[in-house]
């Protein structure tokens, strides 16, 4: 007896260990486990390395809309006309979407002493007709910035084409709280996920409605994530993991029970 007592109260002791490490919710009786939210975490500026940077569409930067991560209208969103595509070798598949970058220009005659802060808003993608040294400045494994044009303005004249570049992931400095924007139908949820702050990408995201348990959403594209679930009349939290420093944070209640496909929810949470 004393030793079933003490090895199920050691049982007790792991789970405790176990439940209080990821958290859970019990439903049914069966525990699902979702990453509970860590200390706060400060995104820190990464080192200055040497890429290229061009430019795409014109002054008012209307050809940057709609880009691969899915935000619309960039004007509406908050990201303005400091955007960049990435080549895919740092697009990272859309989980660099929403990251924010720092670039200026180098040893070209056309630099000015600007310095560009830029958020990831698009995939430039590579041309395989074009030789990744003349043209193909997309090609993997290159680096490349292709920047609204108002923002390659801040780095160089715009005559030089195409300029080296140096580059650093710097924090997103984003006022408010994250915004979910929600897409679907009624047995799928689409949620774009804007306004990231810190370090700006998402890699995991759950979903929770007041009668369910957290639910794990998957990568859809861009900065986009889906759950196969009938969420309609639930008030819905979600909880968040960042692709850079996995801190997970969650949102409380961010739309309400009768929200509505279509509108953008914004939370009080975001990261820093
Ligand atoms: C790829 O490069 C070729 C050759 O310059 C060009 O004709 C074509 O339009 C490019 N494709 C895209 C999708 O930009």
């Amino acid at each position: 007896m004393a030793s079933f007592h003490s090895s199920s109260a050691c049982y007790l002791f792991f789970m405790t260990i176990i439940f209080s490490w990821f958290g859970s919710d019990l439903v049914d009786g069966v525990a699902y486990t979702v990453p509970r939210a860590h200390a706060p975490t400060v995104y820190h500026p990464s080192a200055w390395t040497l890429a290229h940077a061009t430019f795409y569409g014109d002054e008012s930067a209307s050809s940057t809309m709609g880009g691969a991560c899915g935000y619309g209208n960039l004007m509406t969103n908050g990201y303005g006309t400091n955007t960049a595509a990435l080549s895919s070798t740092i697009f990272s598949n859309g989980y660099a979407c929403g990251q924010c970058y720092q670039i200026k220009c180098v040893q070209s005659p056309w630099c000015s002493t600007g310095i560009a802060t830029v958020t990831a808003t698009n995939l430039c993608p590579p041309n395989w007709s074009q030789d990744s040294n003349n043209g193909g400045w997309c090609n993997p494994p290159r680096t490349h910035f292709d920047m609204a044009k108002p923002a390659f303005m801040q780095i160089a004249q715009w005559k030089a084409g195409i300029v080296p570049v140096m580059y650093r992931r710097v924090p997103c400095v984003r006022k408010g709280g994250l915004r979910f924007s929600f897409q679907g139908n009624g047995y799928w949820l689409l949620v774009y996920v804007m306004n990231v702050g810190g370090a700006g990408d998402i890699q995991s995201m759950w979903v929770k409605g007041t009668k369910t348990a957290w639910i794990s959403m998957s990568h859809n594209w861009g900065a986009s994530y889906q759950a196969f679930a009938t969420l309609h009349g639930q008030a819905l939290s979600f909880r968040l993991s960042s692709y850079t420093t996995k801190q997970t944070i969650t949102a409380y209640n961010v739309a309400p029970a009768n929200w509505n496909l279509g509108l953008t929810y914004e939370a009080n949470a975001n990261f820093h």
